[in-house]
């Protein structure tokens, strides 16, 4: 052993002192160097002419003859250009370049490299063609060059790579049919042509490919039938044709062929005939879609042979014979327990809805049956399903009540039931109080268009994540419910056409509103006042109703395409536009009250009032059963779902004035953010433009962008869609088109002093402002941690992904990105996150691997942040002493020297207990920000404290 160190030692003695071996290698690799810039600058540094070849980062020699055989350089933000010298780097076995920024082609000297077995510069720039001399590496084993802009066709000559196994040439520009000869490669275990403009029929000489194990063709335009050659791959686990234009049937025995499928994504083509009964013979298939596209016949029985089958996707089809019968496979499917989306919406399934539908698998989140012909009545155990969140049953025949166990879905957040002809009471029976208004996750209910009977429930607990009720057009009648006015997330309430009456109890609470619709009821008393205060308000419709007085005049009332009034109703003044009468009395100085002038107005008008009573009261009938006879009519044609709502680069390329940076308004570690205008819909939005130099290849983007749009929550930047196209030069091109914060972000409002003049807030935000917007970035943690179907970690929040609403309400942005990677591309997401990119965000990311845990951690420092007005950054800290550690010592007495001064001067009364405030919320920031995950508050818990905070301030501040 000694011996051989010493031998070694000399070895290399003798080798720096004469470097012969090595030369070439040393000379090509610091010429790579000079050729490629590099972010942060320290990688590359240790490859200098002081250190041994062997020992340079990335760097790995052959071990008898010390030449470099393996140069990993992934994920190192490299930049420019592979200079041809690699190609004399001839012991080279594995190259790997992936996630980088590297421009230019591929230097066609990389085929000098004939013992190459791994060949991987995916997720960079490269442009022009696949060369050809890379055929000459006649070993390589693994050829990846997906997420890159190579254009031209797949070349033939690519048969030359007799070995090859795996082959990705996914998200490129490649065009053209796929060679013959591909077939040649029969060694061939994992394909990935997906994300690219190729086209033709699929060669019958793939056949001999009978080793593939994956075969990925998604999102590209093949046609012709479904590929004969496929019926050969009996091995094939994974197989992905989405989104192009195949067509014809599949053959009988599919399920024979192809036994060892687990994914099977057939979705978005135009496929027509009969599902194979003989999916059945698959017995670990796990997802099954073939969305959108012409299936006709029944759904097979044998589905449920399936036991590990999760998602389900046979929306957007011909299915079914409008008749009983067909909805037979939802009995079958009870044998699938692992099923976790079921979605069969849109097709031409009859019959009664099977109480066996309570007997699907316990883990069911989503379950679309809408835009059916389903008849009969909601089985009274619904309630059984209860990891539900997503229940779709709109459009349908349905008939009968509304079952109480609908109350046990305690995770629901989506019911839609428009559009059937469902009874009975709405929120009560007899026998049961219905608990469906004290499902605390709910966020969008929707029973519009039914005959439901009963009031509104009086005692509710408010709901907090409620954005959208709606109950109109139905047989519910009597008094608003005040309570209503705690439902403070409301956006969109819909009251229309029923028979509501009397005042309109104080819903103030609603400040958020954005659509109201109390029109073709009985309401009477006054118009509320505060409703012009809502600022989002852009649409209030009073029309047809028993309001009296005069219609005010300030705030949205000033404005007649928010306010209508239109009917036959006791209404004076307001606006010109509204065309009402003048009040006979005119307003007096500003305390008189409106009942005042409610009385003398209707003194004066009482007998004609009278007269015209019993007129009146016919007519709102006769408008209500006209109103209730259009709505069924247009039952079956609303709501058109589209796959992808696609805007293109040149569209959004001129809304942002070509990317101007007057229209910039930011630039985050996932991209840059530009304000826009888009014409067609009139609105301004912000649009985010994914940063894809880092990023590896994203399939189906816009199937996930679709996927975030389901999770909604006030407090999260709404995302109104996504942009999946190329830019002028081809290269790929992906945004995210959100509402626009017109406040900014928070980080702005803590460090104005570092704000442009132009940007910078007028003033600084209040102890009040500032609970409101903790608590509202903490309850959308809660929500994406506790109430999504699997828990979602945000990854990177800090005050500059906290954005302001014109209220200064908070929403929590840049949350999709995080999902939209983790789940495209995890390896990606955590190269990603633990580049400097996103870790960069330092003070922030808690040590660790990201997660729910790490967010809490990242929500403590935001806190600490929020009222200290001092980032974890700041000069003061390093070493020991964090912006925790500094917030600890000074705690309990000095708190008022480490608070940001803009919160002592913010005009609270005299004798208010600032500092108890404080100390209260630095020691729930403090308790988030625990080194062990495990000491830390849970997300819930977290909030729960904040909001007993806010409550005692609303107290404390009288
Ligand atoms: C490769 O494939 C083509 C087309 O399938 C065929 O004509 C050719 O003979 C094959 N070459 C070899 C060496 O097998
Ligand atoms: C469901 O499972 C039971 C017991 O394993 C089996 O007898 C039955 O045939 C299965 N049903 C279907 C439709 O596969
Ligand atoms: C009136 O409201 C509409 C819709 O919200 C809005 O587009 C318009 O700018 C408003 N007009 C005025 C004068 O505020
Ligand atoms: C319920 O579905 C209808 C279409 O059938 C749609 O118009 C409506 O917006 C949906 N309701 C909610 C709350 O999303």
């Amino acid at each position: 052993m000694r011996l051989f160190l010493l031998f070694s030692f000399s070895a290399l003695l003798l080798h720096e002192a004469y470097g012969f071996t090595d030369e070439p290698d040393r000379k090509a690799l610091l010429d790579i160097k000079s050729q490629v810039s590099e972010e942060n600058q320290d990688v590359l540094s240790s490859w200098n002419n002081s250190s041994p070849l062997c020992n340079w980062k990335g760097v790995t020699c052959g071990l008898k003859h010390k030449r470099v055989t393996r140069l990993d350089l992934g994920g190192w933000q490299l930049s420019g250009m592979i200079p041809p010298s690699i190609g004399n780097l001839s012991f080279l076995i594995s190259l790997d370049l992936s996630e980088n920024s590297i421009g230019g082609t591929i230097p066609y000297k990389v085929g000098n490299l004939f013992r190459l077995k791994y060949l991987n510069m995916s997720s960079n720039f490269l442009g022009g063609e696949i060369p050809d001399n890379l055929f000459n590496c006649s070993r390589l084993l693994g050829l990846d060059l997906s997420d890159n802009h190579l254009g031209g066709g797949v070349p033939s000559e690519l048969e030359s790579l007799e070995k090859l196994e795996i082959l990705n040439l996914g998200v490129n520009n490649l065009r053209g049919k796929l060679p013959a000869s591909l077939g040649n490669l029969t060694s061939l275990m994992r394909v990935r042509f997906s994300h690219n403009n190729l086209e033709g029929n699929i060669p019958d000489d793939l056949a001999k490919l009978t080793q593939l194990v994956r075969l990925v063709l998604g999102s590209n335009k093949f046609s012709g039938g479904f590929p004969l050659s496929i019926y050969n791959f009996s091995s094939l686990e994974y197989l992905n044709m989405f989104g192009n234009v195949f067509s014809g049937s599949l053959k009988p025995d599919f399920g024979n062929l192809l036994p060892k499928l687990q994914l099977l994504h057939m979705g978005a083509n135009s496929f027509t005939g009969p599902i194979p009964t003989t999916l059945s013979k698959i017995s670990n298939l796990q997802e099954f879609g073939i969305e959108y596209n012409k299936m006709i016949g029944s759904i097979p029985l044998s589905f449920g042979k399936l036991k590990n089958l999760q998602k389900l996707r046979l929306n957007n089809n011909s299915l079914g014979s409008y008749s009983s019968g067909d909805l037979d496979f939802l009995q079958a499917l009870s044998n699938c327990t692992q099923l976790l989306t079921l979605l069969v919406n849109r097709n031409k399934l009859g019959g009664d809805l099977p109480t066996s539908i309570t007997n699907l698998s316990t883990n069911l989140w989503k379950l679309d049956l809408g835009t059916n012909f389903i008849s009969g009545t909601i089985p009274y155990d619904i309630g059984n399903l209860v990891s539900l969140q997503n229940l779709v049953l709109r459009e349908n025949l349905l008939t009968g009540p509304l079952p109480s166990s609908i109350g046990k879905l305690s995770r629901l957040v989506f019911l839609n039931l428009t559009s059937n002809r469902m009874s009975g009471e709405a929120f009560f029976n007899r026998q049961h109080h219905l608990e469906i208004m004290q499902i605390q996750s709910l966020v969008e209910l929707d029973l519009s268009n039914n005959s439901l009977t009963g009031s509104l429930p009086e005692y509710i607990k408010p709901l907090e994540r409620l954005c959208t009720l709606s109950v109109a057009h139905n047989k519910l009648y009597g008094q608003l419910p005040q309570v209503l006015g705690n439902c403070l997330s409301l956006e969109n309430l819909y009251l229309q056409g029923i028979f509501f009456y009397g005042d309109i109890p104080n819903i103030k609470g609603l400040m958020g509103a954005k659509r109201l619709d109390f029109s073709n009821n009985d309401f009477s008393g006054s118009i509320p006042g505060y409703f012009g205060n809502f600022s989002l308000l852009e649409y209030l419709n009073l029309s047809i109703n028993n309001f009296v007085g005069e219609v005010p005049t300030e705030g949205k009332f000033r404005n007649a395409t928010v306010v209508l009034v239109f009917g036959y109703q006791y209404l004076c003044g307001g606006i010109k536009e509204l065309k009402l009468n003048q009040c006979i009395v005119q307003a007096q100085p500003s305390h008189s009250s409106s009942s005042n002038k409610v009385a003398i107005e209707l003194s004066i008008g009482i007998a004609l009032l009278l007269m015209v009573l019993m007129a009146y009261i016919s007519l709102c009938w006769s408008r209500k059963i006209k109103n209730n006879q259009l709505s069924s009519n247009s039952t079956s044609s609303s709501a058109r779902e589209v796959v992808h709502e696609k805007i293109s680069y040149a569209y959004l390329r001129n809304a942002t004035d070509g990317f101007s940076s007057s229209n910039l308004i930011g630039s985050g570690s996932f991209g840059t953010v530009f304000k826009a205008f888009l014409p067609t819909e009139n609105k301004v939005v912000a649009v985010k433009v994914l940063n894809l130099q880092r990023r590896g290849a994203m399939k189906s983007f816009m199937t996930e962008c679709e996927a975030l749009k389901d999770i909604r929550h006030r407090n999260l930047v709404k995302l109104l869609t996504a942009c999946s196209s190329t830019d002028l030069q081809g290269n790929y091109f992906r945004a995210l088109i959100y509402e626009l914060m017109p406040n900014g972000s928070l980080d702005m409002w803590l460090h104005p002093e570092e704000v442009e003049e132009i940007h910078r807030p007028s003033r600084t935000l209040t102890l009040f402002e500032r609970l409101n917007i903790a608590t509202d970035v903490i309850s959308v943690l809660e929500y994406i941690h506790v109430y999504c179907h699997e828990p979602i970690a945000h990854c990177d929040l800090k005050p500059s992904n906290v954005l302001l609403d014109k209220d200064l309400t908070g929403h929590v942005s840049d949350f999709g990105i995080a999902r939209l990677l983790m789940k495209l591309d995890q390896e990606s997401f955590f190269n990603h996150l633990s580049s400097a990119g996103v870790r960069g965000t330092i003070g922030y990311a808690a040590p660790g691997q990201p997660s729910i845990y790490g967010d809490v951690y990242s929500f403590g420092v935001l806190l600490l942040e929020m009222f200290t007005g001092k980032r974890p950054t700041n000069d003061l800290f390093g070493g020991n002493v964090t912006l925790n550690s500094y917030i600890k010592l000074a705690l309990p007495e000095r708190v008022l020297d480490i608070a940001d001064n803009s919160i002592l001067n913010s005009g609270l009364r005299a004798g208010f207990p600032l500092d108890e405030y404080l100390i209260m919320v630095f020691k729930v920031g403090l308790r988030c920000c625990e080194e062990s995950p495990k000491n830390r508050l849970a997300t819930s818990e977290a909030r729960k404290e904040l909001i007993l905070i806010r409550e005692r301030f609303f107290i404390d501040r009288r």
